[in-house]
């Protein structure tokens, strides 16, 4: 089958969009690269758009951008979802730098954007302040039926399980990342948390002592999660949406070998994809579990 192969972007919907772009731009130092009458495109530094802000009237994620191989065939690829009795729609030139694109709903409804490989575009690294990611990671969301959404996410776009806890939070893969979709049944659909890849741990220190500067208090970590054995902080943005900041996510570099690269923190060797039980080890390795908030 066709599958996607990274995430591009995300688009939100948000009530006060001067508020959260300002967030966007000066405390994680995307930089505004385009403005349309109703959209602000956000540029990562190595994407044209990581995210998307428009006017709404609650805070929430209505659409996720992913990319194909440069040489996937996109009609092929619309097929196969419209193959699952999948309604698609056909768009081009929808956004600066993409020709053509296949959207369609999640079991959820939230909008799936696919697309070949844009443009390329390099932005410079900016010094201009913030936290300055690497790239959007991941998106985790609360769903009413796990097993339904993870199928889909598998099935339709071609998702590998990275790894479950118990029978009620699955991480997906659709690149070496260990997850770029996370989806926990909690009773309701909506978004969970959006996390922005650092570079290590030095910069996991500066970016949680200049957003506390900037009245940004943490929600949960630092730590280091069991599942993805990433170092995580988890902090709320101006809308009430949650920002994760990760660093050191494991790899599955090699589909064939099946396990994730070997890092001196796994407690399996070597580290395979598996159920994992409801632990504290499979949240934080490092001890404090979450506080309710963070499920709010
Ligand atoms: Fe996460």
């Amino acid at each position: 089958m066709i599958g996607v192969r990274k995430i591009s972007h995300a688009s939100y919907e948000t009530p006060d969009l001067e508020h959260q772009l300002e967030y966007y731009t000066d405390v994680l130092g995307l930089t505004l690269i385009a403005r349309e009458r109703d959209a602000a495109y956000l540029a990562s530094t190595n994407e044209h758009h990581s995210i998307i802000l428009r006017s709404g009237s609650h805070p929430r994620c209505t659409r996720i951008g992913f990319q194909l191989g440069p040489n996937d065939d996109l009609d092929a690829f619309e097929k196969q979802v419209a193959a699952h009795g999948i309604r698609t729609e056909r768009k081009k030139d929808p956004e600066p730098t993409i020709a053509d694109m296949v959207s369609f709903e999640d079991t959820k409804g939230t909008v799936m954007e696919v697309f070949r490989q844009p443009e390329l575009q390099k932005q410079p690294f900016t010094s201009k302040g913030g936290v300055v990611p690497h790239k959007l990671g991941h998106i985790a969301f609360h769903v009413t039926d796990v097993q339904r959404a993870t199928r889909f996410y598998c099935d339709v776009l071609g998702f590998r399980v990275s790894d479950w806890m118990g029978d009620y939070f699955s991480f997906l893969r659709c690149s070496p990342d260990h997850h770029t979709i996370n989806l926990v049944e909690t009773g309701k659909n909506k978004h969970f948390h959006t996390a922005f890849e650092l570079r290590d741990w030095a910069h996991m220190q500066t970016a949680l002592d200049y957003i506390s500067r900037r009245g940004y208090k943490t929600l949960w970590g630092p730590g280091r999660h069991g599942i993805g054995h990433n170092l995580f902080s988890y902090h709320r943005s101006p809308n009430g949406l949650i920002t994760e900041l990760f660093a050191e996510l494991d790899l599955m570099k090699d589909e064939a070998l099946g396990y994730f690269e070997p890092r001196p923190w796994h407690r399996d060797n070597p580290q395979r994809p598996k159920t994992w039980p409801k632990t504290p080890e499979a949240a934080n390795l490092w001890g404090p579990m979450p506080p309710d908030e963070m499920m709010e």
